[in-house]
């Protein structure tokens, strides 16, 4: 958690910062209110805007209660006292200000709304991928803007993280759509159908989906089986 790994895009390269409760490199000194507002609303306690390369798009629909958890977690942690690089970004990107302009076209903080007509499995799958998952930050299309595109949600991204192709996992959209025990298999130990494992960035995905609740797992393959949008990106 204390940050630095390098972050390749197309914009420069990202370093994500110390999360660990030191209080002079990491983030030990924030309140719950200034935590949850980062997670939220993508603005640090400065009053400064994040780039969507910290996945607050999603974040935004975390409740309450999960961010206390995650906040007592973190806090829980050795503090680290290193200090991450600045990023390095090519002009205009590297100007933190447009980041204002960014969110005021694509960002609306948004809260979780379980939709009544499906079941309860389905809408916490709903919010485990579309939330603190965050799985439509790789799965999903960009629009020009580089905001997640809702229109063609979590099917496939041709420019993912450091050049990476990432498939489709709306499995109603696919030819061929993995069965639930083809999805299970997958978020528990990255191996699909086929028998290949994953690579890239998804072999860390799993490093984390492995050790969610077979409920949670189980929720999660639900909602790929027939996904739907959320209201905002
Ligand atoms: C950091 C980017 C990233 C995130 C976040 C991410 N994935 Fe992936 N995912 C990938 C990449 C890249 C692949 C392709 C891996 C490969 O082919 O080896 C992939 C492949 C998959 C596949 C296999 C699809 C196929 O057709 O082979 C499934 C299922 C999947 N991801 C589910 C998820 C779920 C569920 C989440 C959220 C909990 C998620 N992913 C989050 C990058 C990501």
């Amino acid at each position: 958690m204390s940050g630095g790994v390098a972050l390749a895009t197309d914009f420069g390269t990202f370093y994500p910062p110390n999360i660990t409760p030191d209080n002079v490199h990491g983030i030990g000194f924030w309140s719950q209110t200034e935590f949850n507002h980062a997670m939220r609303h993508g603005i640090s306690p400065d009053g400064d805007p994040y780039y969507p390369s910290f996945p607050y798009t999603s974040y935004t629909r975390m409740t309450d209660a999960d961010l206390g958890d995650l906040k007592a977690y973190l806090d829980s942690l050795p503090a680290i006292g290193k200090a991450t690089p600045e990023h390095d970004l090519g002009f205009p990107f590297n100007l933190r200000y447009g980041l204002h302009l960014w969110q005021w076209l694509n960002f609306t903080p948004e809260t979780f709304l379980p939709n009544s007509h499906q079941s309860a499995a389905w809408n916490r799958g709903a919010y485990i991928v579309t939330g603190p998952g965050h799985c439509g930050e790789c799965h999903s299309p960009r629009t020009l803007t580089m905001a997640m595109d809702t229109g063609v949600h979590l099917q496939g991204n041709e420019a993912g993280p450091d050049g990476e192709q990432v498939p489709g996992i709306d499995m109603s959209k696919r030819n061929q759509p993995w069965l639930l025990d083809d999805l299970l298999f997958a978020i528990q130990i990255g191996m699909t159908p086929d028998g290949d494992f994953f690579g890239g960035s998804m072999a860390e995905v799993v490093e984390n989906t492995s050790q969610l609740t077979a409920a949670d797992q189980h929720a999660i393959a639900t909602y790929l089986a027939n996904p739907e949008p959320p209201s905002n990106p």
